[in-house]
Order: C-alpha cells, then structure tokens, then sequence
C-alpha cells in the first residue's frame, strides 16, 4: 500500500531571497514526503514565509495567521509554521502569542527544517533561531529533479554588516556571508541543466560578494566571468547592491560582460548628505551620482532602478526637495519608493519621527516624478529592437510574455510556445506596466 504525498503550502512574503528560500524548504520538505499545493485548504502543512522589514509586512503575519485559526481547528493534525525574518526576530513570542503555531525557523536553520517538521507532532512545538556555525547552503544547494521555467535566484551571499539605522537586516539574517565560487558554479550548472537561461545572483548586499574564487579576477565581477562560461546560461543578473561596494571590476564588467544584462538596482535612500549620514549610508549624494556616472560610461543603455525612504527622522523639506533633485538627476527606469517605518531595535527607531500627514504628501510627490519617469523609460523602447526571454503565455489567447534585456515585461503575438527562447523582438508599444512587440523574424 503506499500512503498518498502530504501537501504543503507556503505563502512567501518580502524580498527574492525569500522566493529562492521558499523553493529550497519545499525541496527539503520533499524529503519528509511533501509535495507542494496551492491553498492551504487541502494542505496537510503551511508554511509562512515572513518579512520584517517594515511595521505593516511584520502585520501581516498575525492577520494571516488568524485567518487560518478555523482551518487548525477543524484539522488538527494541521501542521503550521512560520519562518523567515519575522520569526527570526520575534521567535519564541509567536509561539506565545499564537497558539496555533507548531514551528518557527528563523533563516540560517532552513537545514534543520525536516527533522522539526518531524518532532512537530501531537502538540510538541519547536523553535530554532539560533545562527549556527554549519553552512545551511551545505545542505540545502538547490538541486532541481525535474525541468524547470527557464529563469532562476541563486544566493550567493546572505546577511549584512552594514546596519543602516532603519533597516532590520543585519538582525534577521545576520552577519555578512558569502558562499564559495565552486559551489555556486555547480549549482549554476545543475540549474542550466534543468533549463535555466538567466540567473539571478541574491544577497542582501550582493556586490559585496568576496567567496573563495580562482582566476584572475575577485569579487562578484570575478564570480560573473566565470558564470558567463557555463555555455546555455545566456542572462546574468544581481540585486540588491549598495553604492560602496560597487569596484571597478563590477562597473567594467557592465561594459564587457556580454551576458550581464544592461539593469542595476541601485538604492541610495535619499538625496539629502545630512540624512545620509543619519542613516549610516556612508556615502554622500554628489558620491552616487559620480557612480551613476561611471556605470553610464561604461554600459550607456544601463537601465537604473533605487530604493527610497520618505519621513526618515529629521528629515525636512529641504532634505526632501534634494531627493527630489536626485531623482531627476539620474532618470531613475522604476523604483520603490516607502514611507519610513520604525523598526524596534534599530538606532532610528529611538528618533523622533516626521508626521505621518507630511509623509504621505512627500511620497505622493516622489512617486509621481518616478511614475513619470518610468513611463519615459518605457516609452523609449518603442521602435527598438531588443531580445526577450520568454517564460509564460500572456494573458491573450495566441500571445507570448516574457522580459527584456532591461527587465522589462514585453508580449508578443504568437500561436507557438515559445517558452524558454530568447528572440530579438521589436517594440511597438509601451503600456503602463509592460511593452507590446512583435517577433524579428
Ligand atoms: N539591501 C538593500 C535593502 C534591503 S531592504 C539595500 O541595502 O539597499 C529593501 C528596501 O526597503 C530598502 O532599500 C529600503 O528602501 C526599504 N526599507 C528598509 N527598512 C525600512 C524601514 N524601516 N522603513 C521603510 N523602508 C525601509
Ligand atoms: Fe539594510 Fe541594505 Fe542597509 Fe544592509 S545595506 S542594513 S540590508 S538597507
Ligand atoms: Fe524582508 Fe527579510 Fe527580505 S526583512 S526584505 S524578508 S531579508
């Protein structure tokens, strides 16, 4: 007789390394018997996958977690978990406060999560959000079995060391780590081999990437090179990078790396020094658009995309109006753009804090002048021709979705699957979220 898979369902919330993390738990709780579903109505265990980064992503967790109080109730034997970084930061008081919670991991005991699904059982609850001394990536390398869609997240590097006085990064995923070159190298290759044409290099600070590498070159444009050889694997990008650890080699390799495509996510926060220097930045305004310069200079078509915080403490109109200069300065392709939200236990959350009223009204204005010139960027791709690797049908009968060379959405007509081919398409129209093109053939 053999016993039907157990389902598992888990919700991923906050940044690509949670997405690369979520995959990499289904595939160790594969190994307890697992297969994965889509609601957690017929699962036979959830996984939540949380983000703690601001005040309402924390939220969401325990709005979430009641809503699934029914479902425990009714089964059971229902088995809930909660991992990532809210669970790294408030560990042992979501057990305390929700009951229905058998398990938390925070992000370095991934590893560990099949032997606690295991001793989670008649109403045992177990938490773990130690950072241990083994290596997680050790056992969890992704190492798919079955073909996959055709673009991938790889981690090459977790944790911060940075602390800027915001940001709960450095707390929830600790310390600055990278993997070695090596390792990265096969799991690239096995990911290839599963049919992955673009990859995307994650880490919390990924241009800060120093593994064990051989050759000529270190760093992450070291670790590129080498990735650029592993024939099938045509599209390499990174993200999320900060400012000063942009070298030489990286900004060169823009210019050289055929393969690298032409995006960069950039945060720089604000526009204002003084606010910089508050936020533990370590780099000043006229310092980034130097950089910014330099990366042009080397790769002119780049596309440039940054993060921004409106309302940090002390922030005045005048910081805020040197926000606004930058932005227009660089010509940014997107961006994001949040209002400040205080963190226990970073420095700032101890500041007094902007009105909310004035918060509001600085992010109106900083996203219009975003929004508008992400429709430029948009717009000027219309007669152009770039390649696109396509991933999906779109929402049209007989069309094709993929992304350009610049990261952006693109549809083409099209009655064959054109999934996992990369073809030069011309664009003929920009929308608001994505560009129509046709086929070059
Ligand atoms: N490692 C990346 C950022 C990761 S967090 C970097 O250094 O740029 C993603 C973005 O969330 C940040 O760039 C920042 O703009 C925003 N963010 C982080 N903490 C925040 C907070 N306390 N309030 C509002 N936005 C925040
Ligand atoms: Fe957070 Fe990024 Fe600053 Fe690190 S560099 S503390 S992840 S915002
Ligand atoms: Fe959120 Fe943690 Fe990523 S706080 S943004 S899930 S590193």
């Amino acid at each position: 007789m053999t016993t039907a898979p157990k389902k598992l369902y888990i919700k991923t919330y906050g940044c690509q390394m949670n997405v690369y993390d979520s995959e990499r738990m289904a595939e160790a709780l594969g190994s307890q018997g697992y297969v994965s579903t889509d609601t957690a109505e017929d699962a036979d265990m959830v996984l939540l996958n949380t983000c703690h980064i601001r005040e309402k992503a924390a939220e969401k967790l325990y709005s979430d977690l009641g809503r699934l109080k029914p479902l425990k109730a009714a089964r059971p034997n229902l088995k809930i978990g909660v991992a990532g970084c809210v669970a790294q930061a408030e560990g042992e008081e979501i057990v305390r406060r929700m009951p229905l919670v058998d398990l938390v991991v925070g992000p370095q005991n991934y590893h560990r999560l099949p032997e606690m699904e295991a001793a989670a059982h008649g109403g045992a609850r177990v938490v773990d959000t130690d950072f241990p001394v083994e290596d997680k990536f050790d056992h969890l390398a992704a190492r798919p079995k079955a073909r996959r869609g055709p673009t991938a997240f790889l981690t090459v590097q977790e944790g911060c060391d940075k602390f800027c006085a915001f940001c709960v990064v450095p707390y929830t995923r600790g310390a600055e780590v990278s993997r070695p070159a090596d390792r990265l190298l096969a799991e690239a290759q096995g990911l290839v081999e599963a049919g992955v044409r673009e990859i995307t290099l994650l880490g919390q600070n990924v241009n800060a990437w120093h593994g064990e590498i051989a050759g000529p070159l270190t760093g992450l444009a070291g670790l590129i090179g080498q990735l650029a050889q592993i024939d099938g694997l045509d599209r390499i990008r990174y993200t999320t990078s900060h400012p000063n650890d942009m070298d030489d080699a990286l900004i060169e390799a823009h210019g050289s790396q055929a393969k690298l495509m032409p995006y960069l996510h950039l945060p720089v926060q604000s526009g204002s020094d003084r606010i910089l220097k508050a936020m533990n930045r370590k780099h000043t305004a006229e310092a980034y658009l130097r950089l910014i310069e330099r990366i042009r200079a080397a790769r002119p078509d780049i596309l440039l995309t940054s993060d921004f915080i409106v309302g940090f403490p002390g922030e005045t109109d005048a910081d805020f109006a040197e926000t606004l200069a930058l932005v227009a300065a660089v010509g940014y392709g997107a961006a994001y753009s949040f209002k400040y939200s205080a963190r226990p236990g970073t420095p700032a959350a101890e500041r007094a804090e902007v009105p909310v009223d004035v918060m509001d009204d600085r992010l109106q204005q900083l996203q219009a002048l975003l929004t508008r010139q992400q429709k430029a960027a948009q717009e000027a791709m219309v007669g152009r021709t770039t390649t696109v690797l396509f991933e999906k049908p779109g929402r049209l009968d007989r069309q094709w979705g993929g992304k350009s060379e610049h990261l952006h959405a693109v549809h083409v007509p099209s009655a064959n699957d054109l999934r996992g081919q990369i073809l030069p398409v011309r664009i003929t129209e920009a929308g608001p979220n994505s560009l129509a093109g046709e086929l070059c053939l």
